[in-house]
């Protein structure tokens, strides 16, 4: 079955409502997104732009591009920014014109979506492995014929788990030598610190069919604002997504975004600071429960296993906490779960609720 419209975390208003509550009341735990939330970098910039809005954006966002390029030690050209890094998921699904793609299974439904009109076939994780992709994905690069695309998002989504970069590496080569595009999301990857041993980015000059899509949705916190870029050294590739997009897909603030938040150093050491105490502490506290299978977090998410037969997103929902089912995940069965890594004392409530839930009180 194709999947024809987007079903994702956050959206919880509906059940939320089922349930007479409103979505005020309800701790979030389902996006992904930093709980320290909109930087106050950006807010001054917008606030201090209001009057911007009058202007068109500027059409081929130069400065963003540059800013964005300097920030990886790259050239403008070889940095193309999107309303989002769905936007650029499904750009590079109509440039390339893949008609055979290799997807992860489970992962981040827009991939199924945007290549809509391909032959898509599943790299299928399994519980047994870990959720590991590296080895089945080589094995079926090297099985399958006339495959044009392979897409991995690293780490994966809903599972959290990363392929290593000498992974990574012999994948870009078999896919090189195959000359089949390799796509890696790597929307949470800044979430990882030191993430330069882990991230392809080092390697774009390496392989021609690599391209890298990065988003700035999830760790500076603007979901609601949109930006995200791809990386390629593809010069044909590159132009071919600058041609196709929309003009000014990227809004005004997007774009001034994009420019601020990338120098917001303190911002970003407090991240750093968040993720290593809560990443771990909320693995520990969850990892505790003998009715939970808890996969080792890379990111700011976690996945896990339930063991006994429970609807656990609607017991927490009952108080107050919106989890992730991942039962529409293709690959995946309803009795798992992601939540994110949020504060200490959101982390330490859905603890005590789950605690409260496991005890049968
Ligand atoms: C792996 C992955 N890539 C991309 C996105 C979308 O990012 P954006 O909001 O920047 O479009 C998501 C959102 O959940 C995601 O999980």
């Amino acid at each position: 079955m194709k999947i024809t419209t987007a079903m994702h975390g956050g959206n919880y208003n509906e059940l939320a409502k089922q349930h007479g509550l409103t979505k005020e009341m309800i701790l979030d735990f389902s996006a992904n997104i930093n709980p320290l939330g909109v930087p106050a970098s950006l807010k001054q910039t917008i606030t201090a732009n209001l009057d911007k809005l009058v202007e068109y954006p500027e059409p081929d966002y130069l400065a963003l591009r540059a800013r964005i390029a300097s920030f990886h030690q790259l050239d403008l050209a070889n940095v193309i920014p999107g309303n989002g890094a769905t936007e650029l998921i499904f750009g590079i699904a109509k440039v390339t014109k893949a008609q055979k793609v290799l997807l992860l299974a489970p992962t981040f439904a827009e991939y199924e979506r945007a290549f809509f009109d391909a032959e898509i076939i599943y790299a299928e994780l399994t519980k047994e492995t870990h959720f590991a992709a590296a080895e089945t994905v080589l094995e079926m690069i090297k099985r399958e014929t006339d495959l044009e695309a392979v897409c991995l998002c690293n780490p994966n989504n809903p599972t959290g788990q990363l392929i290593s970069q000498q992974e990574m590496i012999q994948i870009a080569e078999l896919c090189e030598e195959r000359n089949i595009y390799l796509i890696i999301d790597e929307a949470f990857m800044d979430f990882l610190e030191g993430n330069e041993t882990i991230s392809m980015i080092n390697y774009l000059g390496s392989f021609p069919h690599l391209a890298i899509i990065r988003a700035f949705t999830k760790f500076f916190a603007i979901p609601g604002l949109r930006l995200g870029y791809l990386l390629t050294k593809n010069d044909l590739l590159a132009e071919a997504l600058l041609q196709m997009r929309e003009p000014w897909s990227i809004n005004t603030f997007a774009d001034m975004a994009g420019q601020v938040l990338l120098d917001d150093t303190d911002y970003i050491t407090q991240t750093y600071n968040w993720i290593s105490a809560e990443r771990d502490f909320l693995y520990q506290e969850l990892s505790k429960f003998s009715e939970l299978t808890v996969y080792r977090p890379s990111v700011n998410y976690i996945f896990f296993h339930l063991e006994t037969p429970l609807d656990l997103r609607k017991e927490l929902l009952l108080k107050g906490i919106f989890i992730r089912s991942c039962a529409n995940y293709r690959g995946l069965t309803e009795n798992y779960y992601r939540v994110a890594v949020k504060a200490r004392c959101d982390n330490t409530k859905l603890i005590r609720a789950l605690e409260v839930i496991f005890s049968g009180n």
